[in-house]
């Protein structure tokens, strides 16, 4: 059992600790809030012995290994530092960090104290995606592709009130593409790697972050768009289409259904399992598994992707001047 530990007390929290506990493969030791009382709340409803408001305190307790950081996406860098400095593994929510300055100061941290950090992601860890990279080759070269993540957040709502919701304000480094488009951008970058020419299109908000936008990523032969939108809703599915057949995902995060029409037979075929509702399983054991093997050429994979999706969404951002406070 790894020792775990989070920070933030939000439902994603409390949605890793489930899939940890589903795992089997971590014991959660400690949680942290600002506040105590939260803390305890949360401690006591998944049984964690340990209760820390002082990050600096908690990232020295000899009882945890890992900790997972869920906090608004500008906290991050800060709090992840101060663990990977004190030689603790780091899960740390998507987007990771601000830009990709923070992110290579961070694997150099994590080198220096042999120990890990990880981008929590969890729809490239899943089975369904290891089927559709397997997959891929039946498609035949592919042509265009289209991956939607289009979602109406009710926290627009109040920005239409005149609020800043951390998710929507350049202080906390929210938007669209750094908090829906990077699914997407994970699968791309799964199956089709690092693109060779990045173009964005946001809609900015008053709030100074893109509440929408339409990315465009360039390979060689095909164009892939990423459409992401908290600002609006879309029932499409993802496509990849490819001269020998198309494939379609219901969904580029969770990939629940994955089908194949075939150009030529005119067939369609279902490839997609059936995947457990907590998904972030999946990444958790993942994650335990390289942590406990030292897997270094997984860990090198994993860094990789997460290098190429910062530094999209880092190039997306600077053409339109969307600029987080963190970089002012
Ligand atoms: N993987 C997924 O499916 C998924 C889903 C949702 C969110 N996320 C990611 O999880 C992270 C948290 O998202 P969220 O919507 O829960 O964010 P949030 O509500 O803005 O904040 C999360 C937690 O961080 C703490 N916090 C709030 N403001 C803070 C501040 N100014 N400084 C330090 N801590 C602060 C709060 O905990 P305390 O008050 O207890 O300290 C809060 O519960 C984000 O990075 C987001 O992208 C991932």
């Amino acid at each position: 059992m790894i020792n775990l530990a989070t920070v933030g007390t939000g439902w994603i929290t409390e949605s890793f600790i489930e899939a940890a506990k589903l795992s089997e493969k971590y014991k959660l030791t400690g949680v942290y809030s600002r506040t105590a009382e939260k803390a305890q709340k949360l401690a006591d409803t998944y049984g964690a012995e340990n209760i820390f408001t002082d990050i600096e305190e908690m990232a020295k307790s000899p009882e945890i290994e890992v900790v997972y950081i869920a906090s608004p996406n500008s906290v991050h860098f800060e709090q992840a530092l101060t663990f990977l400095k004190n030689k603790k593994h780091v899960i740390c929510e998507k987007p990771i960090f601000s830009n990709t300055a923070e992110l290579e100061e961070a694997y150099r941290t994590a080198d220096e104290n042999g120990v890990y950090l990880f981008e929590a992601i969890r729809n490239i860890h899943t089975p369904n995606f290891r089927i559709l990279k397997e997959k891929l080759p039946l498609a035949g070269k592919i042509r265009s592709t289209i991956l939607p993540y289009v979602q109406y957040s009710s926290r627009y709502d109040l920005v239409l009130q005149g609020e800043e919701p951390n998710i929507f304000s350049t202080k906390y480094s929210g938007g669209a593409l750094v908090d829906l488009g990077v699914y997407p951008l994970y699968v791309a970058a799964g199956l089709f790697g690092e693109p060779k020419k990045v173009t964005y299109h946001p809609v900015v908000l008053q709030t100074g972050v893109d509440g929408s936008g339409t990315l465009v990523l360039e390979y060689d032969e095909f164009i892939c768009t990423i459409l992401c939108s908290k600002i609006s809703h879309s029932v499409s599915p993802c496509e990849i289409h490819g001269e020998k057949g198309t494939f379609v995902l219901e969904n580029a995060a969770p990939i629940s259904e994955i089908k194949f029409y075939d150009s030529h037979t005119k067939e369609r075929e279902i490839f997609s399992v059936p995947q457990k509702d907590k998904d972030m399983v999946y990444e958790c054991i993942n994650i335990a598994e390289i942590l406990k093997t030292k897997n270094q050429i997984e860990y090198e994979k994993l860094k990789e992707l997460s290098k190429i999706v910062l530094r999209i969404t880092e190039e997306a951002r600077k053409q339109n001047n969307i600029i987080f406070a963190v970089e002012k």
